[in-house]
């Protein structure tokens, strides 16, 4: 019988270009590899010519990007003898740390925001083992307290201000180049912290062997830009909820809302790195409403069957309005990042489903009647 090589994750297949050696021992739950979808039907509904690809980030093990990044942390973590990990989280950070310690045998300390996280995130990290650190105050307030005790307990800080999440999270740029042939004219992302749109900047700088001065990693000094295979890097595009949106105000938030809890942000960690990543790219920060956010959402599932987390939504809503205005040209080929599993937030998605749920007896009558009803 032959056997297929199995997939054992990004750190394997991109270990050239990431901070491991042959010694490593891999915390690897097969994270990456995640499909880039073109969109069919939501096109012709604009009536205009776009290449529109959605990267389903969703399909991580645990439902993020995050493990793409945390793959790399706990990696490194336990390479450096860590017992325990810690991060503040809106959701997905901490359903990623937990289930990566868990495969790692260390114990993970999440703090999360009080009641304004989703239903299925704090499903996935109590049921991995976690430490759960409910506290009253949001995401902001939960950064500042890991920063202050990671400078007194022995715990290694898994937020994207570890150098190492940005490293494992760029390799989302090496799998689009690979299946485009080319990078994107533009990269779409929501934005809450920005580790996101800065880790694919960093993949984009690579390929293309720029420099790129938003790399906490490396500080100019790069050592993985060998990989020429494009010549052009995108324009980064970071679009935020209206309620969040320190990028747009142009200075912190203090009390962030929007139902997109997951980048329910006012106090972006990689502020500087962001703005380096705009000017550098040529690209710009715009906001959303949650209610352009919760109709996108709505549009994906409905018209292509792509089910995504309220701030995932962000970066097609945005990208959406901005190819309509012409702000992104016709014809521009553009990747957006569909960051989080819809199946993380069912309370919000059950709350805006408008398709009644039909019931009937169980008779093949009223089976019948009811396809003939709604056909
Ligand atoms: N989309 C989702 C689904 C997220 O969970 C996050 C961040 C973002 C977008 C924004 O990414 O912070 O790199 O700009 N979630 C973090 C968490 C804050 O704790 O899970 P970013």
């Amino acid at each position: 019988m032959s056997s297929k090589k199995i997939y054992t994750g990004l750190i394997e297949r991109y270990r050239n270009q990431l901070p491991v050696n042959k010694d490593t021992k891999i915390i690897s739950l097969g994270e990456g590899n995640t499909p880039l979808i073109k969109l069919h039907n939501i096109p012709s509904i604009l009536n205009k010519q776009a290449e529109i690809y959605v990267k389903y980030e969703g399909l991580n093990p645990t439902g993020s990007f995050k493990d793409r990044g945390m793959t790399m942390a706990v990696t490194k973590a336990v390479e450096d003898g860590a017992k325990a990990i810690i991060c503040a989280s809106t959701g997905n950070t901490s359903a990623s740390a937990a289930a990566y310690a868990a495969r790692a045998g260390i114990t993970a300390f999440v703090l999360i925001p009080d009641g304004k996280i989703a239903q299925g995130k704090l499903a996935q990290a109590t049921m991995e083992g976690a430490i759960v650190l409910q506290i009253k105050g949001n995401f902001d307030d939960g950064m500042r307290l890991v920063k202050e005790v990671a400078d007194e307990a022995q715990v290694t800080i898994v937020n994207s201000i570890n150098p190492f999440r940005l490293q494992g999270q760029k390799t989302a740029a090496f799998e689009i180049v690979e299946e485009l042939g080319r990078a994107p004219d533009f990269h779409c992302l929501p934005v809450g912290n920005a580790g996101n749109i800065t880790a694919h900047w960093i993949g984009y700088s690579e390929l293309t062997k720029n420099s790129t001065k938003a790399c906490a990693y490396c500080n100019g000094d790069c050592h993985y830009g060998t990989k020429s295979s494009v010549s052009i890097r995108p324009k980064m595009v970071g679009y935020q909820a209206s309620g969040a949106a320190p990028f747009i105000r142009g200075d912190m938030v203090d009390n962030p809302e929007t139902v997109a809890t997951a980048i329910r942000i006012g106090h972006p960690q990689s502020w500087d790195y962001a703005w380096i990543v705009n000017k550098e790219s040529g690209g710009w920060f715009d906001e959303c409403s949650d209610e352009e956010i919760l109709a996108t959402q709505k549009m994906l599932a409905e018209k292509e069957g792509i089910f995504c987390e309220p701030a995932s939504a962000a970066s097609v809503a945005g990208a959406l309005r901005d190819i309509t205005s012409g702000k992104i040209p016709e014809n521009s080929c553009i990747v957006c990042t569909l960051t989080g599993h819809g199946l993380k937030d069912p309370d919000t998605a059950i709350k805006q489903s408008t398709a009644p749920v039909v019931k009937i007896e169980a008779s093949l009558a009223q089976v019948k009647s009811a396809i003939l009803d709604n056909m």
